[in-house]
């Protein structure tokens, strides 16, 4: 290969093959950089050496693919380039053939290019060509295989479940497929494989694994995308503590594989409650500190009414001291409170302790005894500034996570290079669904309950979630194993038996022959490669992934049906 040619091969006659990533004459004296997977060469071609390839040098264009015949020699003294693996050594050209000419392309194919990523998609052959983009398709390929590995050495059966399903309830909308041979009817493309894996324990595999695509159709984020990869698994007779084990196991196998990082198990462990109570969040980032302090009781009845009174109505009021941010402007400060309210709290309340003195806009509503709360609860000394929210306990935790993370990032808090795994427990049963304005499952319908308790407000589960550096990288639970909790569940979710016969009568039907106790868990192998790469957008991992848009740039899909497609579906679009 181009990019393997070293020092030792000097003297080697060798034929090489790739796309010439950089030209450059040098009186008379052309030089082509050759780039294949594992890098790229210098080759050189001399006018009076080697007049033929020399000629052909001089004419071929930028990516195009030619086929080299030369020697490998050393460098001359002073041209060596240590940056680069193959920077000891240039290949002299004997023949040069051009394979394939190259138009010039979009944008230049070398690493840290700064272009738009729908262009980037559109011609993501070429973006794929570039060196950074390789390495994490060969990044992504060498996850999944030492995940493969591991669970093939442990006797897990990789067992593939249809694509053309009924829909699984993961909570997102899904993509349907008309049947042509059944009209009017449609399959669902699978949200994730989860009944397939509890039916599979019914048939007894006992140990499932499973690398496998899930389709969703939801609300885009940074870490989503609508086609993802799940490492998903199950297992007959575990205890919650025997899934986890597993897979802490395996991110110890990975991280050792892929980094040579040696991993601490077990890993920290949270209880939701806890998790949220100091967090605001259920995937906590635990690199740095700024933990929540919980103000509900010293601004019982405080002179600042707005406080007192989502006190009085059953509220919260939470905030966190952010060292060294006391000096921040004034308009640093009202983008702080844009943040919080644009999260969907009613506002934010700012103090700035600034050697002995304190400075807010609410400062004249704040008695001596609160102000000395709210220093002591969150720890604020000189310098720092306090950010508090009073709100529903929810919006309270969703404006001040986002502010968290925020501020660490602004304040350089996070340190690199660590990974923080933690597994979140405990978590509740059901959610309250302010879309289906009905108790929702927080896991899934088949996650099984903690105890007999099956409360929707303090009802908790046999669920875990396991996450690292405040990204979700995968759930989990023991399942219902039994028919009469499995029916009390369907009916808690608002489920008449004919519509959960409907929905999930294969299911429920199987689970009449004999079912093992079981359980598993699922991670996500996109956001995994994600952290891995380190990078914050998931579409940097996906070899051919959409934009935002729902639109795939490089071949156009979605598009439009053609009369006969539509006819053989008996379909018509409003
Ligand atoms: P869940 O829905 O939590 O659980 O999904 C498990 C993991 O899959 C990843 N993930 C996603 N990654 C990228 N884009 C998405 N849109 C997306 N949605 C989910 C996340 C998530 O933690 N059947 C259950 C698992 C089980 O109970 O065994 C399930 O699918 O990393």
């Amino acid at each position: 290969m181009c990019g393997s040619v070293r020092a030792d091969d000097e003297g080697s006659a060798v034929v090489l093959a790739g796309w010439v990533s950089r030209k450059r004459d040098h009186g008379g004296v052309v030089f082509l950089d050759l780039r294949d997977r594992e890098g790229s060469v210098q080759v050189v071609a001399h006018p009076e050496d080697a007049p033929g390839p020399h000629a052909v040098a001089s004419e071929v264009k930028p990516e195009s693919v030619v086929r080299v015949e030369g020697r490998v020699r050393r460098r001359p003294e002073g041209t060596v380039n240590p940056a680069l693996p193959t920077g000891e050594v240039e290949v002299a050209a004997i023949a040069i053939e051009v394979l394939t000419e190259s138009e010039t392309p979009p944008f230049p194919v070398e690493d840290g290019v700064d272009v738009e990523e729908v262009l980037r998609l559109r011609y993501r052959y070429l973006d794929l060509r570039r060196p950074e983009m390789t390495e994490v398709m060969r990044l992504r390929h060498r996850v999944v295989g030492a995940m493969r590995r591991f669970f093939d050495e442990r006797g897990f059966v990789d067992v593939e479940t249809p694509m053309l399903t009924k829909s699984t309830p993961e909570g997102a909308r899904d993509y349907l497929v008309p049947s042509r041979l059944q009209p009017g009817k449609v399959y669902a493309l699978p949200q994730s494989p989860q009944m397939f894996k509890q039916l599979l324990m019914v048939a007894g595999f006992d140990r499932y694994y499973q690398i496998v695509r899930c389709l969703r159709d939801e609300d885009l984020r940074a870490d989503r995308h609508w086609e993802f990869t799940q490492l998903d698994m199950e297992m007959s007779f575990p205890t919650e503590r025997d899934v986890q084990d597993l897979i802490e196991a395996m991110f110890v196998r990975v991280w050792r594989e892929l980094l040579e990082v040696e991993l601490t198990t077990p890993f920290p462990r949270l209880t939701y409650e806890e998790s949220m109570a100091r967090y605001g969040s259920d995937k906590p980032d635990a690199r740095y500190g700024m933990e929540l302090a919980d103000l509900t009781e010293a601004f019982r009845g405080s002179g600042l009414r707005a406080f007192a009174h989502v006190v009085e109505n059953g509220g919260l009021v939470k905030g966190f001291a952010a060292p060294g941010a006391a000096g921040w402007s004034r308009k640093d400060l009202d983008a702080l409170v844009q943040e919080a309210t644009s999260r969907g709290a009613a506002g934010l309340v700012w103090l700035a302790y600034q050697r002995s003195d304190v400075k807010s806009p609410v400062i004249s509503h704040l008695s001596p005894d609160e102000l000395g709360a709210v220093a002591s609860a969150t720890g604020a000394g000189d310098g720092d500034l306090v950010l508090l929210v009073a709100d529903q306990p929810s919006r309270v935790a969703v404006a001040l996570d986002g502010l968290r993370r925020l501020m660490a990032s602004r304040l350089g808090l996070i340190p690199q290079g660590q990974w923080s795994f933690l597994w979140v427990t405990d978590m509740p049963l059901f959610d309250w669904g302010e879309e289906d304005h009905a108790w929702v499952p927080n896991h899934h319908p088949f996650t099984a309950p903690a105890s007999d308790d099956l409360n929707p407000e303090t009802a908790k589960a046999r669920a875990y979630d396991i996450t690292l550096n405040g990204f979700e990288l995968g759930s989990g639970s023991i399942r219902i194993h039994r028919a009469e909790v499995q029916r009390k569940m369907f009916d808690l979710l608002g489920l008449t038996p004919e519509q959960a016969e409907e929905k999930f009568g294969f299911l429920i039907r199987a689970f009449r022959y004999g079912v093992p106790p079981h359980g598993g868990i699922a991670v996500g192998v996109d956001r995994i490669v994600m952290l891995l790469a380190g990078t914050d957008n998931i579409r940097d991992v996906i070899a051919f992934p959409k934009t935002a848009s729902g639109v795939e740039p490089l071949t156009g899909a979605p598009s439009e049906p053609s009369q006969e497609q539509l006819d053989m579906l008996r379909m018509r679009f409003r």
